[in-house]
């Protein structure tokens, strides 16, 4: 069953289109991988699905119609976009930033005692937030802040978790158990996952399916195995090997 079924999405700023009818789907609780070179649209189709750019097509949560919503209303419908540079508010501290991310569940949802409890499953997943709970986020290492950045997406408990390039400026030990963890959260949640990745070796590791997005559209869509099993379409699309 599909969890995220996107049909001809068109996205761009102002006068410059930059997705021209993109379509894909992603099944329930699974991870799907968006590769493909700078300036391909990748960014943009995450903004698109999270309401920060006007779009034309449809994009279906569930039941849910989110296309032409504002980010707010995709937000409450549990979609929670982690952006490219994270998006951490550096002046607050790890605890602030991570209470911040439940304010946009319903007023239900957002009573303390769940609140605490949430907070303590993150800590279950990034260890090392727990010890940083009163340091300003800016203080945090890179590696840090992007943890900090998944676990307020994970306050949300969303249903659909976007990721834009979360291993951006790691070293490599730090990107490989950022993944690790990823796939941790997509397993024990269920948390429907779409990846924009550079490192696509990284990415096909833990997604299901892949799609290379080249000029604002897709041209190469398939399985992690066959998108890594592809290797000379993937490196002359991608412009690197896989
Ligand atoms: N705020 C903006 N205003 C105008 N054009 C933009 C804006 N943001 C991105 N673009 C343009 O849209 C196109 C796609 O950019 P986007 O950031 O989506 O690419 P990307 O695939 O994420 O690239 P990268 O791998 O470098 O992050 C580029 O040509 C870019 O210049
Ligand atoms: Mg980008």
């Amino acid at each position: 069953m599909s969890a995220l079924v996107v049909t001809d999405l068109h996205a761009g700023y102002g006068d410059a289109r930059v997705l021209h009818g993109v379509s894909l789907s992603v099944g329930e609780g699974e991870v799907c991988a968006i590769l493909g070179p700078n300036g391909a649209g990748k960014t943009t189709l995450l903004r698109a699905l999270s309401g920060m750019v006007r779009t034309r097509g449809t994009v279906r949560l569930g039941d849910a119609d989110l296309a032409g919503r504002s980010p707010d209303t995709i937000a409450r419908q549990g979609v929670a976009h982690v952006p490219e540079g994270r998006g951490t508010f550096m002046p607050l501290t790890v605890e602030e930033n991570l209470r911040l991310g439940a304010y946009v569940r319903p007023a239900s949802r957002r009573a303390r005692a769940e609140v605490d409890a949430d907070l303590e499953r993150i800590h279950g997943y990034f260890p090392v937030l727990k010890t940083r709970l009163r340091q300003a986020a800016g203080s945090l290492s890179g590696g840090e802040q992007q943890m900090l950045a998944i676990g307020r997406a994970l306050m949300l408990r969303p249903r659909l978790l976007l990721l834009d390039e979360p291993s951006l400026g790691l070293a490599p030990l730090v990107t490989r158990e950022l993944f690790r963890i990823v796939r941790t959260i997509n397993e024990q949640e269920r948390t429907t996952v779409v990846v924009v990745e550079q490192n696509a070796h990284l990415a096909l590791g833990i997604a299901q399916q892949a799609h290379v997005l080249e000029t604002g559209r897709i041209v190469l869509s398939g399985t992690a195995e066959q998108i890594r099993a592809d290797e000379q379409v993937a490196q002359s699309y991608l412009g690197y090997r896989v």
